[in-house]
Order: C-alpha cells, then sequence, then structure tokens
C-alpha cells in the first residue's frame, strides 16, 4: 500500500485548527520520537515474538543501511520541520551494527531531521555481542543511553532461555556500558521456568550492585508462535509470579528506583524520555522492518506500519514507490480514547487530564461516563486534574483500559 502523504503540513507549535469526519482537532502537534528497528540476532530466543531473526551468514549492513535511508528520505514530508525529542535503536539486536555502521545512522537521522542537541539516543545491546570498544565508538557517535539485555544472572537460567552469553559476560557488558555512556538500562526477566522467589531476589540484587540508575523487569509471557509456546516450560504459578511482582516493587523501592511504569523502574531523573512519549501519547515515526509509527496532523491521527520481513522491506523501501509501507490507517474518532488511556493508565502517576484534548483532539467530556464508572468502582483516581489508576485500578489494569473501548 502506498503512503499517504499529509495534505495539511505544519510545524510543532502552529495553532490553526481544522475538523475533519475523522473527529481529531488538534492545536498543536505532540513531541516526536524516532524509532529505527534492527531486525537480526546471533540466533532467535525460544521466548521472543519480536520481529528478529537469525542473522545471515554476513550481516547485510550495507544493504540495511541504504534501504533505512530511502525509508527515512520518503518518510520526511510527514515530519517537516519537526524537532525530535528522542531517538530509539531497537531490535533484534542493534548492537551488531559495526561502529561505522551505526555512525552512518545517526549522521544520516541528523542531517535529515532537527535532532535535538540534548536528544535521548538509546540503542539496545545483547551481552553476547558486546565490545569496550564498539561502546566507546557508539557513544562518540552520539549514542548516550544503552540498553543491555541480561535477563537473568543466574547461568543455568540464562541456558534454558537460550541466551548466546553467561552471567560473566553480563556482567562484564554492565561495566563496559557503564564506562562508555552515563545512562544504562538493564532488561531483566522475571517468573522464569522453575524460577523461585530467592532466584528472582538474586537477579534483583545482583542488577543493583551496578548501582543502575533504570531497570525494566518483563513477567516472562508464553507468546504465540515462539518455541516457548510449542514446547512450554514449568513457570510459577500466577500467585507465585503476583508475590515476585510485589517484592519487585519492594525492593526496587528500598534502593531508590522508582516503579514509574507497569515495567520501569527508574532513579529520579533517569526516567526513559523515548519510552514516555510513547505512553504520553506522543508521536513516533518508525523505520525499518516492520517499525510500527503513529504521527498527528492538525486534522487526523495516523498509524503506520512497515513490512516486516527484512529482505521485502530493503527491496521495497529502495524502489522508493512507498511500498514498504504494510499499512496506513487514520485512527478513528472512536478509537482514540482507547488507545490514548491504554498507554497513560500505564504510567503509575497517569497524566495531566488535559494531555486528553491536546493529544487526541476529543473533548473530555467524550470519556465523561467511562471516567465516571471507572471512579465509582474505585479503579480510577477521583482527581479531575490526572487520569491516573488507583492501586486497584493498576491491578487489574486489562479491565480500567477496556473501560474506554
Ligand atoms: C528487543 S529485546 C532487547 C535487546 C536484545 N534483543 C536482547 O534480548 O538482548 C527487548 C526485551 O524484551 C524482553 N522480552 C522479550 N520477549 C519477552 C517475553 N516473551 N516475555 C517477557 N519479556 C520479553 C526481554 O527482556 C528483552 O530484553
Ligand atoms: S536477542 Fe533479543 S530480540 Fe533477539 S531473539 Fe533474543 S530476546 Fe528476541
Amino acid at each position: 500500500m502506498a503512503i499517504t502523504i499529509p495534505i495539511h503540513q505544519a510545524g510543532a507549535g502552529s495553532r490553526a485548527r481544522v475538523v475533519t469526519p475523522a473527529g481529531a482537532a488538534l492545536t498543536s502537534l505532540p513531541p516526536l520520537s524516532v524509532y529505527v528497528h534492527v531486525p537480526w540476532c546471533v540466533r532467535k530466543c525460544p521466548y521472543c515474538d519480536f520481529n528478529s531473526h537469525a542473522v545471515p551468514a554476513e550481516l547485510p549492513e550495507r544493504a540495511y543501511l541504504d534501504a533505512l535511508r530511502a525509508d527515512l528520505e520518503q518518510a520526511l514530508p510527514s515530519v517537516w520541520g519537526r524537532q525530535v525529542i528522542s531517538v530509539f535503536i531497537g531490535g533484534g539486536t542493534p548492537s551488531l551494527l559495526s561502529a561505522a555502521g551505526l555512525d552512518e545512522l545517526l549522521a544520516m537521522l541528523r542531517a535529515c531531521l532537527n535532532l535535538l542537541p540534548d536528544a535521548e539516543i538509546t540503542m539496545e545491546a545483547n551481552p553476547g555481542t558486546a565490545e569496550a570498544g564498539r561502546f566507546r565508538d557508539y557513544a562518540a557517535s552520539g549514542v548516550n543511553r544503552l540498553s543491555l539485555g541480561i535477563q537473568s544472572f543466574d547461568d543455568a537460567q540464562l541456558a534454558k532461555l537460550g541466551r548466546i552469553h553467561d552471567a560473566a559476560q553480563a556482567r562484564a557488558a554492565i561495566d563496559m556500558a557503564q564506562r562508555a555512556v552515563a545512562r544504562v538500562n538493564l532488561d531483566l526477566m522475571f517468573a522464569l521456568p522453575g524460577q523461585d522467589m530467592d532466584g528472582c531476589l538474586d537477579d534483583l540484587r545482583q542488577a543493583l550492585s551496578h548501582g543502575t540508575e533504570h531497570l525494566s523487569l518483563y513477567h516472562l509471557t508464553l507468546e504465540p508462535n515462539t518455541v516457548f509456546a510449542k514446547y512450554p516450560p514449568q513457570l510459577p504459578d500466577d500467585d507465585a509470579s503476583a508475590a515476585m511482582q510485589d517484592a519487585i516493587e519492594t525492593r526496587l523501592e528500598e534502593a531508590g528506583l522508582h516503579r514509574y511504569e507497569v515495567s520501569a523502574y527508574a532513579r529520579t531523573g533517569a526516567r526513559c524520555r523515548h519510552n514516555l512519549n510513547y505512553w504520553e501519547f506522543g508521536d513516533y515515526l518508525g523505520l525499518g522492518p516492520g517499525a510500527h509509527g503513529k504521527l498527528s496532523f492538525h486534522d487526523r491521527i495516523v498509524r503506520e506500519a512497515r513490512l516486516r520481513n527484512p529482505e521485502s522491506w530493503m527491496a521495497r523501501a529502495q524502489a522508493r514507490d512507498g511500498s514498504h509501507i504494510a499499512e496506513t490507517r487514520t485512527v478513528g474518532a472512536d478509537e482514540l480514547p482507547f488507545e490514548f488511556m491504554l498507554n497513560a493508565l500505564r504510567l503509575k502517576d497517569g497524566v495531566p487530564a488535559a494531555s486528553f484534548s491536546e493529544r487526541t483532539g476529543l473533548s473530555l467530556a467524550a470519556i465523561a461516563p467511562a471516567l465516571q464508572a471507572a471512579s465509582a468502582r474505585g479503579l480510577l483516581d477521583p482527581d479531575p486534574t490526572r487520569l491516573r489508576a488507583t492501586a486497584l485500578g493498576w491491578r487489574f489494569l486489562n479491565d480500567l483500559q477496556e473501560m474506554f473501548l
């Protein structure tokens, strides 16, 4: 499907107001982020349903960067004149890219986009592909935050998870990352096969021993079409994993890392600006195979998705006829409340109530009945100036979010 070229272009801050049948009437555009997807990994982990593929004999870095340039250049009319607050290079395993390749990628973004001088630039890295020299080179190119997929510090668990690294490599990668950049996130998973509370807390203890400023703690889920879905491992039951979740929050709070989103914990001032922009219903341009984007215009909000298959995306992006875009869709006014609340309620502090209208172009009155019902059930904070789940609402987040469908 061909990309839709916006008719009403405008830079952030313009105050024109246009109402369309889709219902959106935005008086300003939200902050803009950029996501770049690198789709290859050394090998596929058995639990993972990300758009990631075992790397071919040789990483097609040249073809990938050429396709990325083509993808970016075709997207430019949709974001013309707008400032970019953050970049996230995710995967897959972006740390498979050479230092020169990553440098070219960031130079390309800087040349084509209005990247703010203090933009947060995060790159995901797998400890099995970590090298001190390359991390330093990534930092010299502009990466100022590294996100490491640690998962666990237990060698037996790492083997069960099919990881390409052991705990010693994970610790070494953290050390290299912390020497290279000021900001490091560690991804850990819990409720792992055969894991008990002691194992979960030991992983936390080891993560905290590195003094990290940000942790992402994911409950291991069995995703469809993964090896684990076909051959399910023995996992802790719901009560045991709920107890782990509670213990994680308590232990991290004691250590000064505050839970600010369902899976994210940070020291004061260390929250991930890129992910916050997603949850606050900001805009993001998604580049690369399978990348999703959300872009606002004065009169509508558009979601788009790139072709998932890396080879197809590379070939179609290079064709420069828009056929690398699998889907472009204007979000209907009836869908916006759910989409907004789905994101905003993941944040422990919620969002200012006024941002609902700013970001969706709809009046808060559009969700007044659902707000009242959720508040009456004790799921939503009655404070009229914020949209924020109560402790109960957060525990039953799916039920609360569905009230805005
Ligand atoms: C794209 S990966 C991160 C970087 C890199 N690919 C790696 O694994 O080292 C994002 C994170 O999602 C989490 N994740 C992936 N699959 C998951 C699953 N089925 N359940 C819970 N968390 C998962 C892992 O913690 C992983 O580090
Ligand atoms: S390395 Fe990361 S993205 Fe790649 S398969 Fe494993 S979890 Fe998925």
